[in-house]
């Protein structure tokens, strides 16, 4: 049930947490796993944890400086040490599926930068085969029905992303289609095939970029690395 999740995202996430060290770059990832971390590291920085901070999202910056965490502009830097954020899939081999809350690109970009990149998640999260969660696909508007077609020439079915009968619009001004393929076989391939669409600026599927992933069961945590 929705307290026993909360109780184990909580669990992950403080464990993660404890990876950061003074003077750190820290990579803030975007949903609800990754909120409880960014409030626990916003304690830690009232109790003198010197850190600094880029964000993966709008609403990560605003709620990192509202914890009084100094963000510096993601575009910037040209390394993290440590990142932290959630996941809406992930396998045993690390691979993920990301952008269930529409930050796809700029997570992606972080996982890329980071040294040590650290996915929290509850139970829910594991698969044996991603696919189950549909593909997050961030595209271009004007290429959004061009994307659509090719999307089901790779065997896919896309769907508009909707915010409160809006199309939802990303943090980049795109929109994002979120697509079915069934359980993915090769999700390396799949990735490559999406990112090579003209109009996409990318997929939701993260594919090596993963050091290590706690997830908490219960009581227990159990990480993958
Ligand atoms: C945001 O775009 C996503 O990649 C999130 O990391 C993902 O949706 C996990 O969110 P929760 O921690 O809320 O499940």
């Amino acid at each position: 049930d929705k307290t026993e999740q909360h109780a184990e995202k909580l669990a992950a996430a403080l464990a993660a947490v404890k990876y950061v060290k003074d003077g750190d770059v820290v990579g803030l990832g975007t949903g609800s796993t990754a909120t409880l971390a960014i409030e626990e590291l916003g304690k830690r920085v009232k109790e003198g944890l010197n850190i600094t901070a880029a964000a993966s999202s709008i609403r990560t910056e605003k709620l990192a400086k509202f914890y009084g965490i100094k963000v510096l502009d993601l575009g910037l830097l040209s390394s993290i040490d440590i990142s932290i954020d959630g996941a809406d899939e992930f396998t045993e081999s690390l691979d993920l599926i990301k952008g269930g809350g529409g930050a796809l690109f700029r997570e992606k970009i972080m996982a890329t930068l980071s040294k040590n990149s650290i996915i929290v998640t509850d139970s829910s999260k594991k698969v044996k085969k991603l696919g189950a969660f549909t593909v997050p696909v961030e595209v271009i508007p004007l290429a959004y029905r061009y994307v659509f077609d090719q999307i089901i020439q790779l065997g896919g079915k896309g769907v508009l992303r909707k915010a409160d009968d809006q199309t939802f619009i990303t943090d980049n001004g795109n929109y994002i289609i979120d697509a079915d393929f069934g359980l993915i076989d090769n999700p390396a391939q799949l990735n490559s095939s999406l990112n090579q669409i003209n109009g996409v600026l990318t997929s939701g599927l993260f594919i090596g970029l993963t050091s290590k992933v706690i997830m908490s069961v219960g009581k227990e945590l159990i990480v993958f690395e």
